[in-house]
């Protein structure tokens, strides 16, 4: 292989706008994929993203091209494009050399292209711009071209007009990353160094690292040395994507592929570590590596059975391996016993985090609803942090309360701009134009950014408003604990910090919602909320039966007894989550509803 013909790119670009179908096309026009194993979006390889249609991971691929007598090797990495897993693509670009900017010719410029072309550009990463989905007659072309000309301040024309879907000019657009990107730096003379941007675990390979890999060569059976880990390994196997694991002999400067180290313990890897050649290890300076990304949300994850305790920590630690954005330390409570707190990007990561564990790994878990963290100064004048309701102090300990704001970029086009100022009702957004749409940056406390907002925006826009946001400072709010009581219990799950004024309107609107989305129960259920200790809304849910008891006037005592019994045994075979079986769906369901 030589290293002139190699191109690292990805492609980077709001989430939908066609990523995973132009990478399709790559991998057809390549010939990596044949025609009968094709399928749509091919480098979405879990089921969890063909269901929800969604890249939630990044996936490299080797691609081998062979044009005009020369044989290039193209490693391409696709990545996500929902605000929740930019960190994904930020560890994709640090592999890479450039980058196909993305954006569909009928949505125009969103957020997240614009957030993720700033993340690309402080990488200095080579952008090769080009407006998809052409073949539909909806598409603006002329003007999306317009628009990524003059962001990237370079002419209308240097942007191409593709189409994913059909194929159209999907072929030049290859021909230009091997034109304008250029090959990796790196020597092979060089001891060997390679930086790990994802990892994932293997039951025979232990860990396998995916590394990119900067100077020298790595084989199997050489001794490696991962730099922060103070860690020396024999490599079990190298390899390429394509995009499934293939081993190969070595693996050199300027390639993309994966190094299997046999490490059982998950903990011993984490990512953005530099491995290097073993007899080097004190002269190789490593790679600046990543900076951990902060967790936003918080939620605890318990097993249904205490039993599996460890396995699902066991499960978190690999998980951890795929997903180093996943933040988690134990946690015990009375009612559910052990658990772990964990913390995540966004609620979309909390969701798609609780699924995997329960497909990958075969667990029945308990989630707390997601929440922001609070800090607050107590009445003994003792700073604390709040990580869930459950944590928020009795009303009567609290002097202050504070909470993480955002600063929030929408854009949205002009058509549906007055719904959204509805949305976003006494914020005083900051107003730009671009093109035909409004940009609007305001600032709006991370608890409203996090839970619901997006699909609300979403929604008052038919879906062509976009978001993105960045942490600003804590700011002192007057908050309280709103909780629910089904059935007269405290369902802890569902408690939620809102803000004072707005407490009675919520605590209807939750009600409401809980009532037409729990499925009625075999007795009458009533749903009330509780503000300070006072019931401040409640609806009942009807039984779906007669009320076993109903007939029994309370004289019958053993005969009550009996039928109870009968009820809980039946009850007991349903999934419970507390006192009442809330299906898992109807679950996340009222979380992003009631944001
Ligand atoms: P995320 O990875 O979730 O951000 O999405 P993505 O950018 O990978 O988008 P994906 O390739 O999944 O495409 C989104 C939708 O757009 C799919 O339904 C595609 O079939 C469709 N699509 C992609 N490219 C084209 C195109 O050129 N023309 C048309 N008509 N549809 C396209």
């Amino acid at each position: 292989m030589e290293i002139k013909n190699v191109r690292n790119f990805c492609i980077i670009s709001h989430i939908d706008h066609g990523k995973s179908t132009l990478a399709d096309r790559f991998l057809e026009i390549t010939q990596t994929v044949s025609k009968e194993k094709m399928h749509p979006q091919f480098l979405d390889m879990m089921d969890l993203e063909r269901e929800k249609g969604i890249t939630i991971k990044m996936q490299p691929v080797r691609m081998v091209w062979r044009r005009d007598n020369a044989e290039f090797i193209l490693n391409l990495i696709d990545t996500p494009g929902h605000v929740d897993f930019s960190y994904e693509v930020s560890r994709g670009m640090s592999a890479v050399e450039g980058a196909i900017l993305l954006v569909d010719a009928t949505k125009g410029i969103q957020a997240q292209t614009l957030a993720n072309l700033e993340l690309a550009q402080k990488e200095g990463l080579v952008i090769i711009p080009a407006v998809n989905k052409i073949d539909l007659p909806q598409a603006q072309i002329e003007e999306t071209q317009s628009e990524i000309a003059k962001i990237l301040n370079i002419q209308k024309e240097d942007v191409f007009r593709i189409s994913a879907k059909k194929g159209i000019n999907v072929e030049n657009l290859l021909l230009e990353v091997i034109k304008k990107i250029p090959p990796p730096k790196g020597s092979l003379k060089l001891p060997f160094k390679a930086l790990i941007f994802d990892s994932k675990y293997d039951p025979y390979l232990g860990v396998i690292a995916y590394v990119r890999v900067f100077d020298g060569k790595v084989k199997k059976d050489e001794f490696v040395y991962i730099v922060q880990q103070n860690l020396a390994i024999k490599v079990k196997e190298v390899g390429w994507f394509l995009p499934q694991l293939k081993k190969t002999d070595v693996l050199e400067a300027g390639e993309i592929g994966y190094i299997a180290l046999g490490v059982k313990d998950p903990s011993k890897i984490r990512i953005g570590q530099t491995i290097v050649q073993t007899e080097f290890k004190e002269q190789i300076k490593p790679l600046p590596g990543y900076k951990e990304p902060k967790p936003v949300v918080f939620a605890s994850i318990f097993p249904e059975k205490t039993t599996n305790w460890l396995n699902l920590k066991e499960a978190l630690e690999r998980l951890k391996l795929n997903d180093s954005a996943l933040f988690f330390e134990p946690e015990t409570r009375s009612m559910l016993g052990k658990g772990f707190r964990c913390g995540f990007l966004g609620v979309l990561h909390a969701e798609i985090t609780v699924e995997r564990l329960k497909r990958e790994f075969g667990l029945e878990l308990i989630v707390t609803s997601p929440s922001v963290v609070y800090k607050i100064l107590t009445k003994d004048n003792r700073e604390i942090l709040v990580y869930s309701p459950k944590d928020w102090p009795h009303y009567s300990q609290i002097q202050k309360i504070y909470e993480r704001f955002a600063e929030v970029k929408i854009i949205v086009p002009q058509k549906f701009l007055s719904n959204v100022l509805v949305l976003i009702q006494n914020k005083n957004p900051i107003f730009k134009t671009l093109g035909e749409r409004v940009v609007l940056e305001l600032e709006m406390p991370l608890r409203e950014v996090i839970i619901g907002f997006y699909d609300k925006l979403k929604s008052v826009s038919e879906g062509y408003a976009s978001m993105d946001y960045r942490l600003l400072d804590w700011r002192e709010a007057d908050l309280v604990k709103l909780e629910f009581l089904i059935g007269g219990r405290v369902e802890e799950s569902l408690s939620k910090i809102v803000p004072r004024d707005l407490a009675q309107k919520e605590a209807q609107k939750m009600v409401e919602l809980l009532k037409e989305n729990i499925p009625p129960q075999q007795f009458s259920l009533p749903i009330q909320a509780r503000v300070e200790g006072r019931i401040i809304a409640r609806r009942d849910i009807k039984a779906r039966k007669k009320d076993v008891l109903a007939p029994l006037y309370g004289g019958d005592y053993t005969r009550k007894l009996k039928l109870l019994e009968r009820q809980k045994r039946g009850k007991k075979r349903l999934k419970e989550r507390g006192q009442v079986s809330i299906p898992d769906e109807v679950f996340w369901k009222i979380i992003k509803m009631s944001g």
